[in-house]
């Protein structure tokens, strides 16, 4: 049996998916467990020549897609999270020093991400007054970032954005909406100030 049926077996089944869950991950931390860690590249795709530093926190138990692809390097101290969907990265890509990364998320080929960004696609709910926000669950929407772009130091990219190849995120942006392809975006919430 293939790894995808596995993990759409795995996604479908509540208490099986319940149970597994304990085994994969530390309750308390909410991380996979030390063993999981271990075995994670013999369940991951791991390109040739890529590199994942040792600092990097690696929270990507095997439910979930990781793939990183050749020549590809996650720098020291990034956390890459894909416990609530897939995180795919392609080729010469470069997750900076103390990047976040928490899936579904898709990073394309010749990306070089700045230090201490944060690219989420997940977002707690908040709706219901009569309930504490911990307890209404989470929801996500897939980001993606597409090919050739450079984000600067700092910047946050929210749940649902997609950003088109050839654009530049400046520093300290918080990225809202979609940027269209050859964009230079800046500010709070981001805006295009230049078309490259
Ligand atoms: C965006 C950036 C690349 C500059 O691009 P540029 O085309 O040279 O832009 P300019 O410097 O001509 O600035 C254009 C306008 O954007 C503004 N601007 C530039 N960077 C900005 C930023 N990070 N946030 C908000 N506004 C910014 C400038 O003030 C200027 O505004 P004005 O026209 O009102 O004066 C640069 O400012 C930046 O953010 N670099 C990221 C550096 C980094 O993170 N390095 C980490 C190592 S990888």
């Amino acid at each position: 049996m293939n790894k995808d049926v596995v993990r759409e077996r795995f996604n479908r089944n509540p208490k099986w998916k319940k149970f597994l869950d304990w085994v994969i991950m530390n309750q308390v931390e909410t991380r996979p467990r030390w063993f999981i860690r271990l075995l994670a590249p013999l369940y991951q795709h791991r390109g040739r020549h890529s590199v994942i530093h040792h600092s990097a926190r690696m929270d990507t138990p095997p439910y979930r897609k990781f793939s990183l692809g050749d020549y590809s390097v996650i720098e020291s101290y990034a956390c890459i999270n894909n416990a609530v969907g897939d995180v795919m990265i392609g080729d010469h890509t470069r997750i900076g020093l103390h990047n976040t990364i928490i899936g579904p998320v898709i990073i394309g080929s010749h990306v070089n991400l700045a230090q201490g960004i944060t690219i989420t696609a997940l977002n707690h709910n908040f709706e219901n007054s009569k309930k504490r926000i911990d307890e209404q669950g989470v929801s996500t929407s897939a980001v993606v970032i597409e090919d050739d772009i450079w984000i600067g130091a700092n910047a946050v990219v929210l749940p649902g954005v997609t950003i088109g190849h050839h654009s530049v995120v400046a520093a300290g942006a918080v990225v809202t909406k979609d940027v269209p392809p050859h964009s230079l975006v800046a500010g709070v919430p981001a805006k295009i100030i230049k078309q490259i």
